[in-house]
């Protein structure tokens, strides 16, 4: 029950200053600055402080891990004590594709989370506890929100206490109705969403399916937090005592009616202390405490109260998984009253078809901003922002390259569905790379990465690959990028390839991709490469020891021979039918474990989304008539 206790003293916490007590935001005093929007020129001072902080924890629980990784070349605490060397300084990301990157994500980090069962002894425990960043998109941040909100628990704390993550009962169901145990849970649902309307806030599909997801991840109603905020996470002694990363979550700005491309799309990140974005036309970030308030150039309009809880936990998690708005569109209205059954009857006046997967910010803290140049924005009331793995950036890298932040190396878990079969082929990376030579990425650096093509031909979806080893190589890009370790979703123990719209998992199901989880971040639990500890060990390390003009010696030359990208490419025809046998399983090819996406299906990849959804809405409207 810990961590439901625990949830319960957030929320406590919450209490304590929410007006309300409840999903409505609510009048609270003001913070005592003049000016909510800050330029995006540096960190905020909080994030600086912070992160100065954290690295003292970091700092120990590093030369821990490399002291255990046995590393021949590196004598860990004379470096990483050295005050003149600074912090190595890690990140860590997962990926969207709903509840399949939310379950391998979690497995993931159960891999580098010293406290999950054998994660010291045949894992890469003790990484998370020395990374300063976490983040995460879609099925990532559900998995990321639901243990950060949750007092940082780990994943062992959730399979072993079973009371979140249950997913036998899906939100939405194929059918059109089960959804929770009781129809009063709608109802519910449906007075949270009239409280916020009754405070003067417009509601809409994000609102509803925020509420439904937060219910699924921190138990049922009524405790389900209704007034937990994203903010709140400043208040925990958990993220205030600096141990746990810092997470950042993000979403893609996106008007109704048009489209995302990686070069134009603008990504906002949600931290526990602010919102907001670095791409150089609109240049801000705001106290994400005070996002429900009227602002005109970051100034509050009129003097006074300011409003708060207007963060939700549940909005902000919705909000970042906004495609998945459509499946209300597909529930009994039977059962459904109030606010819930006009958002699904289309008949709120406020919210119009086209904004049904996209999730509305009413007030827009960035309105009126001198110090931006992105008119669409600036000049709307409305913000509109939907999840972030739209503009196919589906591994949530961005946050983690900003060179205020100075990374040395960034874990990249790639669960996205980017093949016929749902396996990732490299696209996000691509998409990431390419977005740094466009307007929107002045600044930002990214290593060298291959077409999709020889990501699948050269098998660096297969095993962990390392993007730009030898900083001497990155001379032509903006700045010396963090080292990238890629690592693709694989089946192990199970195939878990399942459908990013898959939303119902027996708890056997659930464990297992858990489990292979596990198996893909620590090469099937050391099994495949002993010396992998050792290797992720040398990927850390190797920024440092570049500043420091420290040459390589024998163990980390041969991991570096073994796992980096070396820039060949290949326009070999990609083979389907990859033998698995070195990874436990003995039989098949890439097409088991799933339905290949097809005609209405490929809304299970993840790419292409946007124009697809299109067509599953006018399946859910036919089937909900
Ligand atoms: C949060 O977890 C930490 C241990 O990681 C524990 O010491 C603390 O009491 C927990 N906080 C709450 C509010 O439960
Ligand atoms: C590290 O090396 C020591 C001595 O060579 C050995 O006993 C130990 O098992 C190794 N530890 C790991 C985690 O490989
Ligand atoms: C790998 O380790 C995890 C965590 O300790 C464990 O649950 C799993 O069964 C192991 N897998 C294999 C194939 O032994
Ligand atoms: C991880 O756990 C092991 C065994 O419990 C412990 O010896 C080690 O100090 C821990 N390391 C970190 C970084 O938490
Ligand atoms: C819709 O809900 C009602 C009442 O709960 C139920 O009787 C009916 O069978 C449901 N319809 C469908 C298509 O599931
Ligand atoms: C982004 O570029 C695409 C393709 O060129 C275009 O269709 C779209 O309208 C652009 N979006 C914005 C917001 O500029
Ligand atoms: C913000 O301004 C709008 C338009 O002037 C107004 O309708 C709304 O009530 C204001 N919201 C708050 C929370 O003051
Ligand atoms: C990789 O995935 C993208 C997105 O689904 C697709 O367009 C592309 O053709 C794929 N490439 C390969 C080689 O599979
Ligand atoms: C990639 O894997 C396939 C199937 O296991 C194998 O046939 C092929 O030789 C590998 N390619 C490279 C470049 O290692
Ligand atoms: C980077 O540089 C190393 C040595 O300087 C070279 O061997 C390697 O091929 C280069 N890699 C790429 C991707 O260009
Ligand atoms: C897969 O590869 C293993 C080892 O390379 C080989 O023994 C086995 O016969 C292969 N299986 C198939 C079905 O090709
Ligand atoms: C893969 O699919 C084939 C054909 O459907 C089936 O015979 C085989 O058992 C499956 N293998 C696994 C490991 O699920």
């Amino acid at each position: 029950m810990l961590s439901l206790l625990a949830l319960v003293s957030l929320a406590a916490c919450v209490n304590a200053w929410l007006p309300t007590n409840s999903y409505a935001p609510g009048k609270v005093l003001c913070p005592s600055v003049d000016l909510l929007v800050r330029n995006a020129s540096s960190l905020s001072t909080e994030e600086k402080e912070w992160v100065a902080s954290r690295n003292e924890v970091t700092d120990d629980n590093l030369v821990d891990f490399l002291t255990h990784a046995n590393m021949t070349d590196f004598d860990a605490s004379t470096y990483i004590h050295s005050t003149n060397n600074g912090s190595i300084k890690i990140g860590v990301a997962f990926s969207g594709g709903g509840y399949r990157a939310m379950l391998n994500g979690a497995g993931q980090l159960s891999g580098l989370d010293n406290r999950t069962e054998g994660a010291w002894e045949h894992g890469l425990g003790g990484l998370i506890e020395s990374a300063t960043y976490v983040t995460g998109l879609l099925g990532g941040n559900w998995m990321l929100g639901t243990v950060a909100l949750n007092n940082w628990t780990s994943v062992q704390d959730i399979i072993n206490q079973d009371t979140i993550w249950n997913l036998e009962h899906a939100i939405y169901a194929e059918g059109g109705w089960n959804i929770f145990k009781t129809a009063e849970t709608w109802d519910d649902i449906s007075d949270d969403l009239q409280d916020k309307r009754d405070a003067g806030f417009n509601v809409s599909f994000t609102d509803a399916w925020g509420r439904a997801l937060l219910n699924q991840f921190f138990g049922n109603y009524p405790s389900s937090g209704a007034a937990l905020t994203w903010s709140t996470l400043r208040d925990a002694d958990v993220f205030s005592g600096h141990q746990m990363p810092f997470p950042i979550v993000v979403a893609d700005g996106r008007t109704p009616g048009t489209q995302l491309i990686s070069e134009n799309s603008t990504v906002f990140e949600f931290s526990p202390l602010e919102m907001g974005l670095w791409d150089p036309l609109l240049h801000g970030f705001v106290d994400i405490k005070y996002i429900g308030l009227n602002l005109t150039n970051g100034v509050p309009v009129s003097n006074g109260l300011c409003i708060a809880g207007y963060d939700n936990g549940g909005f902000v998690m919705g909000t970042l998984s906004s495609l998945f708005n459509q499946f209300l569109l597909q529930l009994n209205t039977t059962g459904l009253s109030g606010i819930l059954l006009e958002l699904v009857q289309g008949v709120l006046t406020d919210v119009l078809d086209d904004y049904n997967d996209i999730a509305v910010y009413r007030p827009n803290p960035f309105f009126g901003l001198e110090l931006a140049g992105l008119e669409l924005i600036v000049n709307s009331d409305t913000l509109y922002l939907v999840d972030g793995g739209e503009d196919l950036q589906n591994v949530p890298l961005w946050p983690l390259l900003q060179e205020e932040r100075d990374l040395d190396v960034v874990f990249a878990f790639d669960n996205s569905a980017d093949t016929d079969y749902s396996w990732p082929n490299g696209t996000s990376l691509v998409a990431t790379y390419e977005r740094q030579f466009s307007n929107q990425g002045a600044g930002v650096a990214f290593p060298y990465v291959p077409d999709t093509n020889t990501f699948r031909a050269l098998n660096l979806t297969a095993k962990p690959t390392f993007f730009g080893c030898n900083a001497s190589n990155l001379t032509d890009l903006a700045r010396t990028p963090p080292l990238v370790v890629y690592m693709a979703n694989r089946p192990f123990s199970v195939f878990l390839n399942t459908l990013t719209y898959k939303m119902l998992y027996s708890e056997e199901e659930k464990l297992n991709v858990i489990q292979n989880g596990f198996e893909v971040a620590t090469r099937n639990n050391m099994t495949l490469d002993s010396e992998w500890r050792a290797c992720v060990g040398c990927a850390i390390i190797r920024r440092l020891q570049e500043r420091l003009d420290i040459e390589q010696l024998a163990q980390c030359q041969k991991c570096f021979q073994e796992y980096c990208w070396d820039g060949q490419l290949s326009s070999e025809d990609v083979l389907s039918d990859v033998n698995f046998t070195s990874t436990g399983i003995t039989s098949g090819d890439e097409s088991n474990g799933t339905t290949k996406a097809s005609g209405a299906l490929v809304a299970g990849k993840d790419g292409m989304r946007a124009v697809v959804w299109a067509a599953v809405a006018a399946v859910a409207v036919m089937m909900a008539v």
